[in-house]
């Protein structure tokens, strides 16, 4: 990396305190901060200078922050990139001796809820007993109920989903169970609370919008875990914040989901393209995006296609990293008509040129693990708080036989 020592628009050389601390605090603590998922702390002087290189080269790099939507199409509340100033203020103090600067500069400590990136958690459940995650081999989906005890029903506003053992689960579903239903692994028609991906921020939903959570339902905890070479125990959370107003919320929140479960991924194949479409069944506002490949996957779009034909791209991650799974929150929640169609279209490297493909000579189709893979896109909407899933689904039946 060239060693450009660059002034800031004041003509000063950027400082920890007065420049670098306020990007830190917004851009990487999420993640840099004690008891979070990223190796280190981004929170003091002390603890950041030492990464001064590393955070040139990653940041110069766009490896970090983590984000991967291309800017071209759609614009998301949960963005944590960089501006291009922030960039070189980062850059530019970094290889220029990385100073402290006085720490009057600095701005205010951030608050952050111990242990939590979803502010002030009304409530903390566990799974009741921890799960012995095996060292080696791979594991079915495993399933755990936890009862919720609530007495009445409760509209949840914010939800943050948490492995106990990061390393070996690679992604938490929380299924809402409701008094009557008597599945045990979970329906794709059952309700979503939340999910955890390495990577997701915590689903903070906006003013007057939440997810209902029926008196008596247990929460199903379905969870993917991958052995990574040591034996140990997981009891993964969920917190939760709950809707205070009177009545009920404007909207209640659901999880939907397309995915193609038929496709079969030539070996070899360097760009074999996956896709699936269906229209909305009912009037609902776009919340977010959440797209899931496994090793193979090489890019994501999402589309709405317009009545005269036209597409517009509504999410493209034009790099996938099965590492990272994001949720990607619409800054501004789009509304859709009743029969609006979606399409979703994935990429997949099948190739010896996939560093991460797990075996570039056998064909491929729809698995859990891995070495399999998937194309599913998540995708969350407010609808009538009156709805639930299943009537949201039912008019369409409806009105597809008139
Ligand atoms: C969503 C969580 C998240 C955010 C936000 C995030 N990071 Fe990271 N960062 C990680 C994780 C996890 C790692 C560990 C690398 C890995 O396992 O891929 C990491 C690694 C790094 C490394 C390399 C550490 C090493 O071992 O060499 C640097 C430097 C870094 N991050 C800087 C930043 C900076 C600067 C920001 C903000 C501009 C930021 N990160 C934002 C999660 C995050």
């Amino acid at each position: 990396m060239i060693g450009l020592v660059g002034l800031s628009c004041f003509g000063q050389p950027p400082t920890f305190y007065r420049d670098v601390l306020p990007i830190l605090q917004n851009h990487c603590q999420e993640c840099h901060r004690a008891g979070e998922m990223a190796p280190m702390s981004l929170a003091a002087y002390a603890e950041t200078r030492p990464w001064a290189r590393a955070i040139a080269e990653q940041v110069g790099a766009g490896k970090m922050p983590p984000w991967f939507a291309d800017p071209c199409c759609g614009k998301f509340a949960n963005d944590r990139s960089l501006s291009t100033a922030e960039r070189e203020t980062l850059l530019q103090w970094a290889n220029g001796g990385a100073p402290a600067g006085d720490s009057h500069d600095a701005p205010p400590p951030r608050e952050w809820t111990s242990g939590w990136n979803l502010p002030s958690p009304d409530l903390i459940l566990k799974m009741p007993k921890a799960y012995a995650v095996p060292a080696a081999g791979a594991v079915e989906y495993q399933y755990f109920a936890v009862p919720t005890n609530f007495t009445e029903d409760r509209w949840v506003t914010g939800v943050e989903v948490k492995p106990g053992y990061r390393k070996g689960v690679h992604h938490i579903v929380v299924y809402i169970r409701e008094p009557g239903q008597t599945w045990q692994q979970a329906p794709t028609t059952s309700d979503i609370l939340g999910l955890y991906t390495p990577g997701a921020s915590a689903d903070v939903l906006p003013p007057g919008m939440a997810r209902l959570v029926k008196a008596g339902s247990e929460l199903v905890f379905e969870i993917h875990y991958t052995p990574n070479g040591k034996r140990a125990l997981d009891q993964s959370q969920v917190a939760m914040t709950f809707y205070k107003g009177a009545g009920l919320p404007d909207k209640r929140v659901l999880t939907l989901e397309m995915d193609n479960v038929t496709f079969r991924i030539p070996p070899g194949d360097r760009d074999y393209s996956v896709s699936v479409w269906g229209t909305l069944p009912n009037d609902a506002l776009l919340l977010s995006m959440l797209p899931h490949m496994h090793l193979r996957g090489k890019s994501f779009e999402y589309d709405l296609i317009h009545a005269d034909g036209r597409p517009e791209v509504l999410l493209r991650v034009p790099k996938y990293d099965f590492y990272w799974q994001l949720s990607y929150k619409l800054a501004q929640p789009l509304p859709l008509k009743q029969g609006t169609r979606l399409d979703w279209i994935g990429h997949f490297d099948n190739s010896k040129r996939n560093p991460r493909n797990p075996d570039p000579t056998k064909e491929v189709g729809y698995g859990h693990q891995s070495w399999d893979e998937m194309l599913v896109g998540f995708f969350d909407v407010a609808v009538d708080p009156h709805l639930d899933k299943h009537a949201f689904f039912m008019r369409e039946e409806k009105s597809n036989r008139r």
